[in-house]
């Protein structure tokens, strides 16, 4: 009887410690075939199981292999907009591969295998995937993984750096053909009270990436904030959105998430559900910000959008002659950046190598504020005259509309000035990011400690997206950190590796672009400072507090009553403190 009770009591508990992980293939939870056929049935697209990674075609062990494939694929296969538009691709090859639990060595599928007998692993692959093009393909997904414990992933463009599109032995919901947007002169958000005037808006469902949809919006004489970078490539509906998503544009006109009217969204109950300012508001405010896709799918984004007039942009290079002279250089421009952003300028000014680049943008043209000129005017003449330092650019120009600018700049690189944004912005590499956003006020009480941290910075890409709008914002109408709305720059660093680096060679580089950001945070500590939740750092201990301040325990609370069972959870996702770093199995 006792024996019996004991039997019956290590049963349950063995099975309960498995339902703490998540079915993977293999598992004998994990759904038949046949059951995987039904759902396919269900589906506009045929479900692709099987799925390898891009480089299997390279391989003689693989069933795929195919030397001719190899070679048209590895031609292709580091472009942005190729890794956006394949299911097994995501931007940094990184997040395709997985360290071995029993070796030293990265399980990944390059596109150079040395030998016969060698293997390409499916890393963090994804084996099964949805190629949605319609709502009730993510619905019917939802489901199934909910009902069969899997390890669900929602991959739109791939560039999230922490690898949450991807993840092992998971089921993947391809968004990228989602594609349509829709513009307005009259958008009423549903459920508003009868009589509210309607909004310039555009509606765009996840797939729509952010370099065409300017182009729409220009073709509609409208602007949209959006995200900025070579190519275009990133994704205006999925993480961008949900992680508050900074723009060029956000001291004119807020960030991102200020500039949403209305998403709609497939909740992890599986229910399809419309969500703004008057209908599911912990929702709307928890999506605003805490990041993809720990709320659900979203279908479709609705923004304001603005009037399309003309910018005026200035681009500068100054070369210092040493790395003191540089400390000189940058400490000048911090006792500047203030005033640079309060008198209408925003934009990027990265450097490397001892030299500082600005590419500033301005309303009107010339700058509506008038002291715009002055102001940077300023700065440069006072630059030249450091010692050392040489002004190599220093160039003014007008654009008729910002796609005009973007284009140039972005689009079309070759017509553009300054830094090189389609050289800087590689993708197909291997890549940690860090950033951090710094108070405004350290930039006037403290000029000369910034310029020692940004000298420990190898491959800056400071960009000014606060202040303005952005500080006029309610910090506590989205789930973005309070930190956002006294800051005026995020500062990015990264760095990078090679397929043959071992696991400890790539932690500490991780280690390294931490620690470069590491002044930053003792400087501007949480919840003043905070860190920006799509660029993130992949160390970061305390990543509740450097993403959302004390935002965190409401968004907790909105996540266990919205997705009790953590269908989606990821690393360094809402919740994700329970589980371990794969994400596959409680912790606790
Ligand atoms: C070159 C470059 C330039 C960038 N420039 C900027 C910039 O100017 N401003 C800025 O703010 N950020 C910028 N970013 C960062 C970018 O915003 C993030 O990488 C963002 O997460 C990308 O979202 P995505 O939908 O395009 O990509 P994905 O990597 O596919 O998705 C990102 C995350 O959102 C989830 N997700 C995707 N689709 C959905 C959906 N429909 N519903 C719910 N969750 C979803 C994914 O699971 C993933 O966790 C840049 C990144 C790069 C590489
Ligand atoms: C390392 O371990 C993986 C499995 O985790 C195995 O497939 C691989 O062959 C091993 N590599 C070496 C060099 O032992
Ligand atoms: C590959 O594996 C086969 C079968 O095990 C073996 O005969 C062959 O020698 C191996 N080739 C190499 C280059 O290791
Ligand atoms: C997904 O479906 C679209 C629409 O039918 C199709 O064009 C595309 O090739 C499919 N993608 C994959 C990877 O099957
Ligand atoms: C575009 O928006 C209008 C007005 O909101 C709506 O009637 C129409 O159905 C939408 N079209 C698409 C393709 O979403
Ligand atoms: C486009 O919009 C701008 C700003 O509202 C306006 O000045 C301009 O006349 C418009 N152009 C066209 C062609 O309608
Ligand atoms: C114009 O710039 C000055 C500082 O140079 C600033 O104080 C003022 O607020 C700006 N005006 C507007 C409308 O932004
Ligand atoms: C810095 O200079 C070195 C040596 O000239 C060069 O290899 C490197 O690419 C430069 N770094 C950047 C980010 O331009
Ligand atoms: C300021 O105005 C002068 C005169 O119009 C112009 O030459 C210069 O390029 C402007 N500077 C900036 C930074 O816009
Ligand atoms: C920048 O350019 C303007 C006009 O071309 C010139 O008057 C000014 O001296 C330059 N400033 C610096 C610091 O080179
Ligand atoms: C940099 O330029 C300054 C001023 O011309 C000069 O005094 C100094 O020696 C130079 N340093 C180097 C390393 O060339
Ligand atoms: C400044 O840079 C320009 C362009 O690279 C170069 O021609 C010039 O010699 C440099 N001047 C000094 C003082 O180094
Ligand atoms: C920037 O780099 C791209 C890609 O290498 C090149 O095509 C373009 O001409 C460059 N632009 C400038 C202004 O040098």
């Amino acid at each position: 009887m006792l024996f019996s009770f004991l039997v019956t009591s290590s049963l349950a508990l063995a099975a309960k410690a498995l339902q703490k992980c998540k079915c993977l293939p293999g598992d004998p939870c994990f759904p038949s075939a046949a059951k995987w056929n039904t759902l396919s049935s269900s589906l506009s697209q045929p479900l692709i199981t099987n799925q390898t990674p891009l480089g299997s075609v390279c391989y003689r062990s693989s069933s795929n292999f195919n030397a001719g494939a190899c070679s048209s694929v590895q031609k292709i296969e580091a472009g942005a907009d190729f890794r956006v538009s394949v299911p097994n691709a995501v931007q940094w090859v990184n997040w395709e591969e997985l360290p071995s639990a029993t070796n030293n060595t990265i399980l990944g599928c390059p596109f150079d295998p040395q030998g016969p007998n060698v293997t390409c692993h499916q890393g963090r692959v994804p084996s099964y995937v949805v190629n949605v093009t319609r709502i009730e393909d993510i619905v019917e997904t939802i489901k199934f993984a909910s009902a069969h414990n899997l390890h669900l992933v929602v991959k739109n463009t791939g560039h999230e750096n922490l690898g949450r599109p991807f993840g092992v032995g998971s089921v993947e919901l391809f968004t990228h053909n989602m594609q349509g947007s829709n513009f307005t002169d009259s958008f009423v958000p549903k459920g508003a009270p009868h009589g509210t005037p309607g909004a310039y808006a555009v509606t765009v469902e996840p797939g729509v990436q952010w370099g065409p949809l300017y182009e729409l919006a220009d073709a509609k004489n409208r602007t949209v904030v959006g995200g900025i970078g070579a190519g275009g490539t990133v994704g205006a509906g999925g993480g961008w959105p949900a992680g508050g998503g900074h723009s060029i544009l956000s001291p004119f006109y807020g960030l991102g998430v200020d500039n949403i009217l209305q998403f709609t969204v497939v909740l992890p109950s599986g229910s399809h559900v419309t969500t703004n300012k008057y209908e599911n508001t912990d929702l709307f405010w928890a999506l605003r910000g805490g990041g993809g896709p720990s709320f659900g799918v979203i279908t479709s984004t609705t923004y304001r959008t603005h009037p399309n007039i003309p910018y005026t942009a200035a681009f500068y290079v100054a070369t210092a002659n040493s790395s003191d002279t540089f400390l000189a250089l940058a400490e000048l421009f911090n006792t500047h950046h203030n005033a640079i952003a309060d008198s209408g300028w925003a934009g990027f000014w990265p450097f490397n190598n001892n030299t500082l680049y600005l590419t500033l943008l301005a309303q009107g043209s010339p700058p509506v504020n008038a002291s715009s000129n002055a102001t940077l005017e300023s700065f440069y003449a006072a630059s030249a005259a450091v010692p050392g330092v040489n002004v190599t650019l220093n160039l003014t120009v007008a654009y008729p509309t910002f796609f005009s600018w973007y284009h140039d700049n972005f689009l079309d690189s070759s017509l553009g000035f300054g830094y090189n944004y389609s050289v800087g912005d590689a993708t197909g590499i291997r890549i940690a990011v860090s950033s951090w956003l710094v108070p405004r006020d350290l930039f006037d009480s403290h000029p000369a400690d910034l310029a020692k941290a940004w000298q420990g910075i190898g491959n800056a890409r400071p960009f000014m997206v606060g202040g303005g709008a952005v500080a006029a914002t309610d910090p506590d109408s989205a789930a973005v950190t309070p930190a956002f709305r006294t800051m005026i720059s995020d500062i990015g660093a990264t760095g990078t590796w090679d397929e043959n680096a071992t696991p400890e060679e790539i932690q500490a580089v991780r280690q390294t672009v931490s620690d470069q950001i590491e002044p930053l945070r003792q400087l501007g500590p949480i919840p003043a400072g905070g860190q920006y939740i799509n660029e993130p750092d992949y160390i970061e201990k305390n990543w509740q507090g450097a993403y959302w301040g004390d935002h965190y325990p409401r968004l907790l609370k909105i996540k266990k009553a919205i997705d009790p069972n953590d269908l989606f959870i990821v690393y360094k996702g809402v919740n994700s403190e329970a589980w371990d770093e794969q994400v596959v199995c409680k912790t606790v």
